[in-house]
């Protein structure tokens, strides 16, 4: 084995699994384990199960697991080696040598992180030191100081369909390497490549370790489109990362403050908010959101005032209820967008707007107005029923209250009345709530079984027993001899499953200490979590020996089975049917 087996061991003793998760999500003690919501889906009760004794996590929700590396794998969208590295790093140990294995996918990310930084280079430079001066005077236009200019490398791309190719061409970078990260693209009538961003002011998008991941490209008018951004590339994914959470990530504050463009988190940042972040060009997902809960407790959302702005608030309030951030909206008048509104009337105003910022649940009420005449009967009902619907989802009973007494008086209808009507829906929604989170966690489970072991459907019971064996195997490793003597890997019907009881069986022997980590070479992360997934749903029926052998004996069954269907005694129509089907 070419692997460092002896050092992943250390590794993962020097980084609990407890430890290291903890510091992503809230542990919550059960015994010897912890549960904790999952840090990969959205989800309210908690059905993620962290194991000490095997230093395995396992999501019964969503089906994700693994060991400690793979945790950090998934939670830092990092290859193998670099989970390493970061761990190694975490616990003050130095990876071997020979534990560098050449990871391909690892290089290609390495290149292009090191062509996007010599890019934003070349576009610094450009923007300051270039003939042209157009993109540094639309910085200037609007109000950025060179300070502001340097912290966030922003940059200027020529009008050239070469200049940026060259330069990287000239640094050893392959055309191919160019297009793959995003920076060139490829004539389909000439097969040049020829650069993308042209005759744009640039912002690079950094990631939480301070790497460039990508570009927004802006036009210095009304041309279109007025943003050319970067694409999807091995390291740039624009629905998991903010722009400026690197600075953000630094601040002290527990309130982060969400706008919609770069514009404006460069001219808030400029006035003073470190805590300050954007989309990248995309409305906010569940994952960005999950995101900023890691690093704050309140999220200011201050959109643009317009109706698409609007529209977006709602949807954002959502993503962020739904991982228990508190929300607040910002209330802007006089200007569209933070940005605006900073140049007219100052920072210190926009910090008084910021500490005034409204409740989500405000803003949600009044949404409700939208559209409806109050001043009829019919508009009066149409309110209700949508008021009652915003309060229903308010989840602490005291805040509730206090928005029902209000909306009551306004509404002109006996607080007791409304009250009632609305714990009616919160009882509907609980049930359909949990229907629905059933009916997502069924969807999953069946969806990462299909895809990771196929013949787990034709054979069922089979695959069942076989995933009983090894979870026998991995919680009691010392048995090995035992347990293969019962059951040795030939009798395996899928063929999955064979491979894992083979692979955890050659580990047990090969190392001293067996560590689900040996086995994170073989596997993807998708096919490690099914692995803790097979240990942490046997584990409450503990695999006894009786039981061990009742599996072994399904399996052989299935084996003898098969063989007497392929020779011995046949009869004539059994034969008949064997040729038909090798026919087909
Ligand atoms: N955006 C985009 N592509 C576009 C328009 C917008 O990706 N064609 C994204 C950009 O991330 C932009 C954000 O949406 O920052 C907000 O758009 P907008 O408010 O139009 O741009 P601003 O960044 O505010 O730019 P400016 O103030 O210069 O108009
Ligand atoms: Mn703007």
């Amino acid at each position: 084995m070419a692997r460092n087996d002896e050092f992943l061991y250390i590794l993962r003793n020097a980084n609990p699994i407890e430890t290291v998760m903890g510091s992503y999500v809230n542990l919550i003690r059960r015994g010897r384990n912890y549960i904790c919501s999952c840090p990969f889906h959205s989800e309210r009760t908690p059905s993620c199960t962290v194991f000490t004794d095997t230093q395995s996590f396992y999501c019964f929700g969503c089906g994700a697991g693994g060991d400690v590396i793979s945790f950090v794998m998934k939670a830092e969208n990092l290859d193998f080696m670099e989970a390493v590295k970061l761990l190694a790093e975490r616990s003050g140990l130095e990876v071997p040598d020979n534990n560098r294995r050449d990871n391909r996918s690892a290089q290609r990310k390495t290149r292009i992180y090191e062509m996007n930084r010599l890019a934003a280079k070349f576009f610094y430079h450009n923007l300051v030191k270039g003939d042209n001066k157009a993109g540094l005077q639309y910085f200037l236009n609007r109000r950025l100081t060179p300070q502001t200019i340097k912290k966030y490398g922003l940059g200027f791309a020529s009008d050239s369909y070469h200049e940026l190719t060259s330069m990287l061409r000239s640094n050893g970078y392959t055309d191919e390497e160019i297009v793959d990260a995003w920076l060139g693209g490829k004539s389909e009538r000439t097969g040049k490549t020829y650069d993308l961003f042209r005759n744009r002011v640039m912002f690079p998008i950094f990631d939480l370790r301070g790497n460039i991941i990508g570009f927004g490209g802006r036009v210095l008018d009304d041309s279109k489109p007025k943003y050319l951004n970067t694409g999807k590339t091995p390291v740039f994914d624009k629905g998991s990362n903010l722009f400026s959470m690197n600075f953000a990530k630094n601040s002290d504050s527990k309130r982060l403050i969400l706008c919609e463009g770069y514009m404006d988190v460069i001219a808030v940042n400029q006035a003073g908010f470190e805590n300050v972040v954007a989309t990248l060009g995309t409305a906010i997902t569940p994952d960005q959101a999950r995101l900023i809960s890691h690093y704050c407790d309140e999220v200011v959302v201050s959109y643009d005032s317009d109706g698409a702005g609007r529209a977006a608030t709602q949807k954002a309030i959502k993503h962020f209820s739904d991982v228990g951030l508190r929300t607040k909206i910002l209330r802007m008048e006089g200007a569209k967008d933070p940005d605006e509104y900073i140049k007219k009337f100052g920072a210190p105003r926009f910090r008084n707007l910021i500490e005034g910022s409204d409740d989500a649940n405000n803003f949600m009420l009044d949404r409700c107005e939208e559209g409806i005449d109050t001043g009829t009967e019919a508009g009066k009902v149409e309110l209700l029923k949508r008021v009652s619907n915003v309060l229903a989802e308010i989840e602490s009973p005291l805040e509730r209250e206090v928005y029902i007494s209000r909306t009551a008086q306004k509404c002109d209808i006996s607080p007791e009345i409304l009250k009632s009507h609305i714990n009616d829906i919160i009882r509907k929604k609980k049930n359909s709530k949990k229907m629905e989170e059933w009916k997502s966690i069924k969807a999953k489970t069946a969806y990462v079984r299909d895809d990771i072991n196929p013949d787990a459907v034709k054979y069922k019971k089979e695959a069942k027993a076989e995933e009983a064996i090894i979870s026998r195997l991995l919680l009691r490793p010392d048995d090995c001899e035992m347990i293969e003597a019962e059951a040795p890997a030939d009798i395996f019907v899928t063929e999955f499953n064979r491979r894992v009881y083979t692979a955890v069986l050659s580990a047990i022997k090969n190392s001293d200490k067996f560590t689900l980590s040996l086995l994170n070479d073989e596997f993807t992360p998708q096919e490690m979590g099914k692995i803790s997934g097979i240990s942490a749903e046997n584990r409450e029926f503990s695999v006894t020996d009786q039981a061990l052998k009742d599996c072994a004996d399904v399996l052989k069954k299935h084996k003898n089975s098969i063989s007497a269907d392929q020779g011995g005694d046949i009869s004539e129509d059994q034969l008949r049917a064997l040729f038909d089907s090798k026919r087909k």
